[in-house]
């Protein structure tokens, strides 16, 4: 991918577009491999389990999702380009009876009330100046007893990263909190660090927390 500034870059990891959406979305699912499959680790689906993926890109990490047997996946995107490129993976993937993209934002799931039993965002709450009006969104969705993982940069090492300037950070204890005022209960926490190239080109240490919480 030509290298974008540091704003252009910014925008386009808050919602791919145009010419440059479908390198964004390349780009992105190199540089957030680790920390996906660590957040699926957590997130454990489970034969027949219905998975809601928020801000998903171009859905590549939808087949490690699935590999419970009849597990199904909707992703909900902001991006219409991600939507696309999705729904285009999702087909080469032969998964178009199992898995589904839609345009959306996770403000307002299109989706029914208690019909999730797992969902999960994976650098997407950057993007949520507020973390309640999405995580009661996510409460509505889910069953009782369904599962939500979040995996997030660490707000210090997020500070480093000059394209994140504009992104709202949020610290390991206001997510907690957040979760609990939602109505769930956090019942794992992981630190996950790797040394990476990032989305601008650049190799640093990178730092993650992953959450795994229960809808009460
Ligand atoms: C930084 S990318 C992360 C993509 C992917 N989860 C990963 O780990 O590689 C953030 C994605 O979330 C999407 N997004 C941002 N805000 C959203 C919202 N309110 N609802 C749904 N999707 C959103 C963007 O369009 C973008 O594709």
């Amino acid at each position: 991918m030509t290298m974008l500034d540091a704003s252009t870059l910014a925008a386009q990891l808050r919602r791919p577009h145009g010419e440059a959406a479908l390198a964004v979305g390349e780009s992105m699912n190199r540089s957030n491999d680790g920390l996906n499959r660590a957040a699926i680790s957590l997130l454990a689906v489970a034969p027949g389990e219905q998975v809601l993926e928020i801000g998903p890109g171009n859905a590549a990490f939808a087949p490690q999702l699935l590999q419970a047997p009849g597990s199904q996946y909707l992703g909900i995107e902001l991006s219409a380009a991600m939507v696309d490129a999705g729904t285009q993976r999702l087909a080469n993937a032969g998964l178009v009876d199992r898995a589904a993209m839609r345009l959306g934002d996770a403000h307002a799931l299109p989706v029914d009330a208690a019909c999730m039993d797992a969902a999960l965002a994976v650098n997407t709450l950057y993007f949520w100046p507020n973390l309640a009006p999405v995580l009661d969104e996510l409460a509505r969705a889910l069953r009782p007893g369904g599962r939500l993982c979040l995996a997030f940069g660490d707000a210090g090492f997020m500070r480093s990263l000059p394209f994140a300037a504009d992104f709202q950070l949020h610290d390991l204890d206001a997510v907690e909190l957040a979760l609990r005022a939602a109505g769930f209960d956090v019942s794992a926490w992981r630190s996950h660090r790797e040394s990476a190239i990032g989305n601008d080109g650049q190799s640093r240490e990178k730092h993650f927390h992953l959450l795994l919480a229960h809808r009460r």
